[in-house]
């Protein structure tokens, strides 16, 4: 099953949805489902150290489900410490026929083989931009060491209600500081995960989304939840259908780069492009523009982004100061929290959390 889903995963497809999709049509123990999706969203992470691991034995160009096949069995031999015999035997049986010689072959080589690294984006797994992106915007250890969490499988974190939501996100919507009663908006609320944690205070979110489907999502998460306070529209946030000057909390959980949880979707940093970065930036600063004229005198509002790449935080923050002078910045939360311009920045191996960046201003009463 892993073999299959990551033939499709190599033909473009999303290890999150062919992974549900294989254990949704299967009848698997709860423990083979657990060692499937380590399996294909493993590899797909280690996609590169493993290519590197298998490459330095092959000469000639493979096929798809061969190349499979090999990182498949690198990544038990390498990164799972499965026994050599049973690592092999068992990625031998799914590999083609004609291959299962060479398979069998180049998996005992790579068993046996000392690894020496040629540098930290092929240890780690990442694209050289990234590595280089974040070394850049964070200094070598802390970029190594964000690195190394994001190839970790993320904690699971479930609210009180039962909704599941990564803690550092819990974080952000404590950051809002919704009362009851106050009129409370989400600018880029699908799927919903904030918007109904600010519903909890008891103020009424007026939450938009740009993309229906996921708005949709949303709609369905509202309604489990029975959090009857949340409205939701599709909307555009640079076009927001709320009154001008009218609410007293704005959040802006702004579309970003992702950096920060690239251990929850596993291709995530395989799809990514550098040039996406400057792209939100424009995005964000235009959503920001419009949530700042919807806030009423002596409202907040909070910008965040699950990621850490300096332009789409500390740039993000320079912007604001130029652009919206008249806004002052609010404290920023503590520890784990570390200070980041005006704003807080959460790298996720300080308290094993997603990456997560965040900045509060208020407008003068
Ligand atoms: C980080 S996600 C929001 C997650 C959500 N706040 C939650 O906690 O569940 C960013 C969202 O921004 C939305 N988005 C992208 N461009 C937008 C736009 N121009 N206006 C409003 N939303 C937008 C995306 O559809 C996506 O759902």
């Amino acid at each position: 099953m892993a073999h299959q889903a990551l033939l499709r995963v190599e033909d473009g497809a999303r290890a999150n949805d062919v992974v549900a999709e294989a254990l949704g049509a299967s009848r698997l123990a709860e423990r083979d489902r657990a060692f499937v999706t380590e399996l294909v969203y493993g590899t797909t992470r280690m996609r590169r150290a493993c290519h590197f691991l298998v490459e330095r034995f092959v000469v000639r160009p493979l096929d798809p489900p061969t190349l499979v096949a090999l990182h498949l069995g690198a990544y038990q031999l390498h990164f799972l410490r499965t026994p050599a015999h049973a690592a092999v035997s068992a990625t031998v049986e799914v590999a083609p026929r004609r291959s299962r010689g060479l398979v069998n072959a180049v998996l005992r080589r790579v068993a046996a083989a000392p690894v020496a690294w040629p540098d930290e984006a092929t240890r780690l797994s990442y694209p050289d931009w990234i590595v280089e992106r974040l070394v850049a915007d964070l200094g070598a250890a802390d970029a190594s060491a964000a690195l190394e969490h994001m190839n970790l499988t993320p904690s699971a974190a479930i609210r009180d209600d039962g909704y599941p939501q990564g803690v550092a996100s819990q974080w952000v919507v404590d950051a809002v500081g919704a009362r009851p009663g106050e009129r409370v908006a989400d600018l880029c609320a699908a799927p919903g995960g904030k918007a109904s944690g600010l519903a909890r205070s008891g103020a009424t979110v007026y939450a938009s989304d740009v993309d229906p489907a996921r708005t949709t999502t949303a709609a369905r998460l509202v309604r489990a939840l029975e959090a009857t306070s949340v409205l939701l529209a599709v909307a555009d946030g640079r076009r927001p259908p709320w009154r001008p000057a009218s609410l007293a909390r704005v959040l802006v959980d702004a579309p970003c780069s992702g950096l920060g949880v690239l251990h929850r979707r596993p291709d995530a940093r395989w799809r990514r492009r550098p040039e996406d970065v400057p792209r939100l930036v424009e995005l964000q600063r235009q959503l920001l523009d419009a949530a700042v004229m919807l806030l009423a005198p002596g409202a907040t509002l909070v910008y965040s982004v699950c990621t850490l790449t300096a332009e789409e935080t500390l740039g993000i923050d320079g912007w604001l100061a130029s652009a919206h002078p008249r806004l002052a910045a609010l404290p920023p939360p503590g520890p784990p929290w570390r200070l980041h311009g005006r704003g807080a920045l959460l790298l996720p191996q300080g308290a094993g959390t997603d990456g997560m960046a965040l900045l509060r201003l208020r407008r003068a009463r």
